[in-house]
């Protein structure tokens, strides 16, 4: 496979970090901005050799296109998505866009369906840190939803959010509610914390009728996420505890065995 990268960060480092341990990539290109290019190739060339056979650096959507990528996956943040994401689609190239909270921004939900429309591409949105999509999604069928979800992590986790102005994190020693609201809210306000509530929406009952709190919790096993689905054909409750990734505490762990799980299904005989 061809793989195309949009941010080189976290994810991006440990998914072919994981891929390395495993088969190569035919070709990797990696789009990261500019004067993150020299620290990129140095890890690319040193502990992540074994991750593709040969790789390019490139700055924008041009350069990743003219490497010709079977898939691009996307693990930058909103702004990447919604300046990058596009071109690549519209040039009928499907983006697995890990920013799934992207989409809480209407314009930008219109303006990335409305390129894989025009290129015949395909929009993938993961699991991500979360489980059970797949329930969830084949559910919205039926109608009639009802989601509730929780994120708890611990407190640094939540450091450099609107969380840190309305609790004392470094001192809290008890769990704290610090956000109540659905899941448009949840993930323009919390960014890098509220995927979850973005994909379980889009997955689910939609922005609005998600219904999201955000936790603080000293005492949290990890990156916590666990939500509740009442409907017509089946009710269920999910926790997941997950460690963080090791390159950021506000990434869940299982993000990055999610995003591999999208490429490995698109290699071998057989999907799950
Ligand atoms: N779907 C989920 O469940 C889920 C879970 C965790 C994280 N995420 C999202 O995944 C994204 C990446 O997470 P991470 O832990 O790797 O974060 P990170 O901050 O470690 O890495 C992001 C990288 O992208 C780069 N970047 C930002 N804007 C860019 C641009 N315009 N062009 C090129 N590179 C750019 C940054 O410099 C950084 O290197 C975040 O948006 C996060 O919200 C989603």
């Amino acid at each position: 496979m061809r793989l195309g990268l949009i941010g080189f960060g976290n994810i991006g480092t440990a998914l072919l970090g994981l891929i390395a341990e495993g088969a190569p990539l035919d070709h990797l290109t990696v789009l990261v901005r500019p004067g993150a290019a020299d620290a990129a190739r140095s890890r690319l060339d040193g502990e992540l050799k074994g991750a593709a056979r040969s790789h390019a650096l490139v700055s924008d959507a041009a350069g990743l296109l003219a490497d010709r990528p079977d898939l691009v996956v996307e693990c930058a943040g909103h702004s990447a998505a919604e300046a990058h994401a596009p071109a690549v689609l519209r040039a009928g190239i499907d983006v697995v866009l890990v920013s799934t909270g992207a989409l809480a921004d209407p314009a930008l939900e219109a303006a990335l369906k409305a390129a894989a429309a025009e290129g015949g591409a395909r929009l993938i949105l993961p699991a991500g840190a979360v489980g059970a999509i797949d329930l969830l999604s084949a559910l919205g069928a039926g109608g009639g939803l009802e989601v509730r979800y929780r994120g708890i992590k611990p407190p640094a986790a939540w450091a450099g959010t609107p969380a840190a102005e309305i609790l004392d994190l470094a001192s809290l020693a008890e769990p704290a509610i610090f956000f109540t609201g659905n899941a448009r809210e949840a993930a323009t306000a919390y960014p890098k914390n509220a995927n979850v509530a973005a994909t379980l929406a889009l997955a689910g009952a939609g922005f609005e009728a998600t219904r999201v709190e955000l936790m603080a919790d000293p005492s949290a096993p990890g990156n916590v996420h666990e939500y509740s689905v009442v409907s017509p054909i089946a009710n269920y409750t999910i926790r997941i505890e997950n460690k963080p990734s090791s390159g950021n505490a506000k990434t869940s762990a299982t993000t990055i065995y999610s995003v591999l799980r999208e490429i490995r299904n698109r290699l071998g005989p057989v999907a799950i």
